[in-house]
């Protein structure tokens, strides 16, 4: 390795952060042998403030009717292939009774933007959670709403929430996206969230169309300087009624890569490995955790809708991936020395 690249890495092990420049020299320098290096010193640091604790978040994917038409999501609005659905509010309260049961004390209600889910009747189906499950947390991501939207699901008990930036480059959000969305409504949207003082995640899709290595830069100094409590990334799958079907996926390789930078720039930083990340590769997620992730969310949606929330081709939701392959999870994730924790896993108030 040569050694401007053994300095940055030094760098951003004790300054917690690198410029421009020095991003975009370490993301360009990817061999193996310096992501084994950031894996290894990723995972020091996260077993200095986590120790080997992974939580767990019940995912429920409760509608996938949305409104906008984001190029590379399968559930935009203008693919008809694909059979919509709806949760009632009973199916969604009977999908927290089974993650309690399962151990589950985050509840994450995830949606396409879907108006039918106006505030009324989210802040009821939130506000009935919360009285349901008071030592629970709920976090939302349900996209862009106003501020008000916001601030009464918040009310109604929600305390977290997110929304990823998705890219942090004009440009580039406006080649993912049609017209009537904007890079500015995405961020005073996340702007707004904390504000209210709900605990936040952004994130972005690595390898996404048109993707630069200067946008990923762009993508970490963002998330420096907003201080989100949570990050989502992924690697970008294509999706086969997309506009981007064409388009080549993200590695895996990339995204341990850059779960391993986060985890360097923010060692409190709650880093989920996603189901993207599952989906790519069998051991996908257990993959993420070395790499400094802490975080997972198998899906707690009633069987016969997940494969309708088909944000990519052949997105996992079964097996491993589902609530009830738990104790599969916690086997998988003992054999690389992680167990899960049932703890809420709040961010710590320092990070807020
Ligand atoms: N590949 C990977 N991630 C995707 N998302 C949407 N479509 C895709 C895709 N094709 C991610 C976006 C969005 C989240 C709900 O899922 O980042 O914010």
């Amino acid at each position: 390795m040569n050694t401007i690249l053994k300095t940055s890495i030094d760098k951003l092990i004790s300054h917690k952060l690198l410029n421009k420049e020095e991003f975009v020299a370490l993301l360009n320098n990817n061999t193996q042998e310096l992501r084994n290096k950031l894996a290894s010193h990723a995972t020091f640091t996260k077993q200095r403030y986590f120790s080997n604790q992974v939580y767990i978040r019940g995912l429920i994917e409760f509608t996938n009717y949305c409104k906008n038409d984001c190029y590379y999501c399968g559930i935009r609005c203008s693919n008809q292939q694909l059979s919509r659905y709806r949760l009632t509010k009973s199916d969604i309260l009977s999908c927290c009774t089974k993650g309690y049961d399962l151990g589950f004390r985050t509840f994450v209600l995830q949606g396409g933007e879907d108006s039918y889910y106006n505030d009324d009747r989210m802040s009821d189906i939130v506000s009935t959670i919360h009285s349901m499950f008071p030592d629970c947390a709920i976090t939302l991501s349900l996209g862009e709403r106003s501020y008000e939207s916001y601030k009464q699901l918040y009310e109604a008990g929600a305390s977290r929430y997110l929304l990823r930036h998705e890219t942090a480059n004009i440009e580039h959000y406006n080649k993912l996206h049609p017209d009537n969305m904007s890079y500015q409504n995405r961020m005073n949207c996340l702007h707004h969230l904390k504000d209210i003082g709900y605990q936040v995640g952004c994130g972005f899709m690595v390898g996404a169309p048109f993707q630069t290595t200067e946008n990923l830069a762009e993508d970490l100094l963002l998330i420096q300087k907003f201080q989100p409590d949570m990050v989502g990334i992924g690697p970008y799958l294509s999706h086969k009624d997309t506009p981007f079907h064409n388009q080549p996926n993200g590695s895996l390789e990339d995204t341990l890569l850059l779960l391993s930078i986060l985890r360097l720039m923010r060692p409190d930083l709650l880093l989920p490995a996603t189901t993207a990340l599952g989906t790519i590769a069998p051991d996908g997620r257990e993959q993420g955790i070395l790499a400094g992730a802490n975080v997972i969310m198998p899906n707690l949606s009633p069987s016969n809708v997940r494969q309708q929330y088909s944000l990519y081709d052949n997105k996992a939701c079964f097996g491993n991936e589902a609530a009830e392959g738990l104790a599969d999870i916690q086997n998988r994730l003992q054999s690389i020395g992680h167990e899960i924790t049932i703890n809420r896993g709040d961010a710590p108030i320092t990070n807020r």
